[in-house]
């Protein structure tokens, strides 16, 4: 320990970069972040407190590390870093899945994987649609020009979270608000009250559900799970928390961030209109060249060698997925967005055994909310000039806070 009470493992002479910062180009890393690949695979950077931790920019090192059961999620080991102070909350909560590991949170993620498998996904397809082609009558009835982020990026993964969980979608105002707050509080007070007001909402609406059960995941955790004693109230709440808020969040960026990166390569977006069998292939690219997930955190719990250099046990390890999802190792030209190329080996949904529970969701919903925005305002554009593009700090998911659009 140092005299300020953090745990200071890491060698830190010369003094290490800051991590993370702010995306200029909402698009591509931090310029800063190219002199921290040229220093990788694994590389040193302080947090916001002063902590020197690792950075894992290499893309064989990342896969390696996210596999090694040496490093752990678990936010209750006191060495677990956070990247801004809001997260320091997260040592007081047991959050279930990102936060727990195997094999308490395999158990946990068996009960969850059938619902977020493929094929209960692809049958989702439909409803999906229908909820994107509703959301664009309504834009294009009130239009020409709209802010995209709160008429379309944002209802759509809220919407189809809500009818997947069995959440009611007419509080919606209440929980985006709550999930804004926990993921760009400035301070852990202020997010861990964001948190207990979700954690209440859910608690209720799954008291609930018991008496009068609805339709949805947890109605069915309610009957399947809980009621056999496999899961508790208080971890299935977490639960409900944890899927509410990443179910929409995530997407929610990915898709005004999405739409505004193809809206600046206009002949990757003229390749896409010309041939819509593209865009599976574009999903990927754009997850790889956006990576909006751009830090993720791991804890070592023992000693071992990773890119060259020694991590100690107690050591923090962040990830940067822009940086990894670019490595010239993995993929040629890398700089480049290629609606051609093919990027599925990225890892924006991460890697192993925590790799994203709603991917196969989150892939479906890219693909239906982008090409049919796509196809049915084909004359779509920004409003403002790149300047004026509101970007999300670099601290917490990256993304715009709004998209002023018009056609
Ligand atoms: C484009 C959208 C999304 C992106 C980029 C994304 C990204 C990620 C990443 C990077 C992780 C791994 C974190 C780590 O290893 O530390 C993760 C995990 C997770 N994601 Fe997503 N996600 C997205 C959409 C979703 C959706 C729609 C859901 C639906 C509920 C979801 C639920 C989860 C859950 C539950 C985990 C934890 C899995 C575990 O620990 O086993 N995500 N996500």
């Amino acid at each position: 320990m140092t005299d300020t009470g953090i745990r200071a493992t890491v060698p830190s002479v010369p003094p290490a970069p800051s991590f993370p910062q702010d995306r200029t180009c909402p698009y591509r890393p931090p310029e800063s972040y190219g002199e921290l690949a040229a220093d990788g695979p694994v590389t040193r950077v302080a947090l916001y407190n002063g902590r020197v931790v690792w950075l894992v920019t290499g893309h064989a090192e990342a896969r390696a590390l996210l596999t090694d059961p040496r490093v752990s999620t678990s936010r209750q080991n006191p060495d677990f870093p956070m990247v801004a102070p809001r997260a320091e909350s997260q040592h007081t909560v047991v959050l279930p899945l990102l936060g727990v590991d195997d094999p308490e949170h395999a158990r946990q993620r068996r009960m969850l994987i059938p619902r977020f498998g493929l094929k209960r996904v692809n049958a989702m397809r439909p409803q999906i649609q229908a909820v994107v082609d509703r959301l664009l009558d309504d834009m294009l009835a009130a239009g020409p020009g709209a802010e995209l982020v709160s008429a379309y990026s944002l209802p759509v993964p809220s919407t189809v979270i809500c009818a997947l969980l069995g959440v009611p979608y007419a509080d919606h105002a209440f929980f985006e608000d709550r999930s804004r707050r926990l993921f760009t509080a400035p301070t852990a007070a202020e997010s861990t009250a964001a948190l207990d007001e979700l954690r209440d909402y859910l608690r209720e609406l799954i008291a609930r559900k018991e008496t009068g059960p609805g339709e949805g995941l947890l109605d069915e955790l309610i009957a399947e799970r809980l009621t056999e004693g496999e899961v508790d109230r208080e971890e299935l709440v977490m639960m409900a928390v944890l899927l509410l808020v990443a179910g929409h969040e995530t997407t929610s960026n990915m898709i005004s961030l999405g739409t505004y990166t193809l809206l600046e390569h206009p002949e990757e977006l003229a390749a896409l209109r010309a041939d819509p069998t593209l865009m599976p292939g574009a999903v990927e690219e754009l997850l790889r060249f956006l990576s909006i997930a751009d830090g993720l955190v791991r804890v070592a719990v023992e000693d071992f060698d990773l890119g060259g250099r020694t991590v100690r046990a107690g050591d923090g390890i962040m990830i940067s997925t822009s940086v990894v999802n670019r490595d010239a190792a993995a993929y040629d030209r890398p700089e480049d967005l290629d609606v051609h190329r093919s990027a599925r080996h990225h890892v924006a949904f991460g890697y192993g055994v925590h790799q994203c529970l709603g991917q196969n969701l989150a892939r479906a919903e890219l693909e239906i909310a982008l090409s049919t925005l796509f196809r049915r305002i084909p004359t779509l554009r920004p409003a403002v000039a790149p300047d004026e593009v509101a970007v999300k700090p670099g601290d917490t998911l990256q993304g715009l806070f709004a998209l002023p659009v018009t056609w």
